[in-house]
């Protein structure tokens, strides 16, 4: 049995078992993988795990995704440049980060909307560490210009100056979203605004929202968050986070096993384990 699982603290509500299971046993490979409470001051000694036990991979997830990198012997040039890893392959005892949200991220909403981002321009709302993935991800996916609007500007404007390199990117406050909105193709929150519990606030004022526009949020919980429902109710393209969860699982299957990931199963496997 090869072995895999997902380090972080909380770690009790993660789907990732269940959806990762679920891929393995889709494609018939004999493997196990399971979560483990991983506090803040034991993450090098449990890297040395990975070896020792030799796991094949393992997914890493808050608080450790910036200290990990540390431990690691090799950083893939996404993970470097976001400045994050999700995803441990163990390559024979070298342990190799990757990251695989912003990339998962851009899948799900090619595969779940169809949108084309080559030329187009984009809005994206928070500046944390979410929206780095992302943002570089939409760049390389050929967006032609990027505005990220933060409550603290600075944040956005630190942000944008560090993707400067990747594609045209401005920093702004959320107050000057209306100055900019009309123009774009899609809009992405990259908040907590709108996750359990505070369902009854939205990242900005949806009346800004277009029939032509893709409106994606990071929030899976709940599925539809009130800022997808209202950009709907005006004629939007709506896609959920849930979406950026399967294919960052996804791509780390993919990883690990060099398998294309049965996604479709993976989606199924998280919805049944909502209920
Ligand atoms: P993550 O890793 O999930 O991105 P984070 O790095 O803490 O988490 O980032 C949270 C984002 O949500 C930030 O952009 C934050 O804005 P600030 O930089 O101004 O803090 C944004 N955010 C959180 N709560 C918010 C609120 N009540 N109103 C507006 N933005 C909020």
């Amino acid at each position: 049995t090869i072995l895999y699982g997902v380090f972080g603290d909380p770690i009790r509500h993660s789907k990732s078992p269940v959806m990762l299971n679920r891929a393995f046993e889709e494609t018939g490979l004999n493997a196990a993988y399971a979560a483990f409470h991983i506090l803040p001051g034991q993450l090098k000694d449990a890297i040395k795990g990975i070896r020792a036990l030799q796991f094949r991979g393992v997914n890493v997830t808050i608080p450790h995704k910036l200290e990990v990198m540390e431990y690691l012997d090799e950083i893939d040039e996404g993970a470097r440049i976001i400045g994050a890893v999700n995803t441990i392959v163990n390559d024979n005892g070298r342990l190799i980060g990757y990251n695989t949200d912003g990339i998962g991220y851009v899948r799900s909403l090619k595969e779940e909307t169809g949108i084309e981002l080559h030329g187009k321009k984009v809005l994206m709302l928070g500046a944390g560490g979410a929206a780095r993935g992302v943002g570089y991800a939409l760049a390389k996916e050929g967006a032609a210009h990027i505005y990220i609007a933060n409550r603290t500007r600075e944040k956005a404007e630190e942000l944008a100056q560090s993707m400067s390199g990747f594609t045209g990117v401005t920093g702004m406050g959320l107050d000057e979203i209306a100055d900019v909105a009309g123009d774009v193709a899609l809009i992405v929150n990259n908040t907590s605004l709108g996750m359990h519990p505070n369902v009854d606030s939205v990242p900005m004022d949806t009346t800004l929202v277009r029939e032509h526009m893709v409106v994606s949020d990071l929030v899976y919980n709940p599925m539809i968050t009130k800022f997808l429902r209202e950009s709907e109710a005006r004629g939007a393209t709506i896609h959920s986070g849930l979406g950026m969860f399967i294919y960052q699982g996804a791509y780390a299957f993919e990883y690990w096993t060099g398998v294309p990931a049965p996604t479709a199963a993976m989606r199924e496997a998280v919805l049944q384990s909502f209920n």
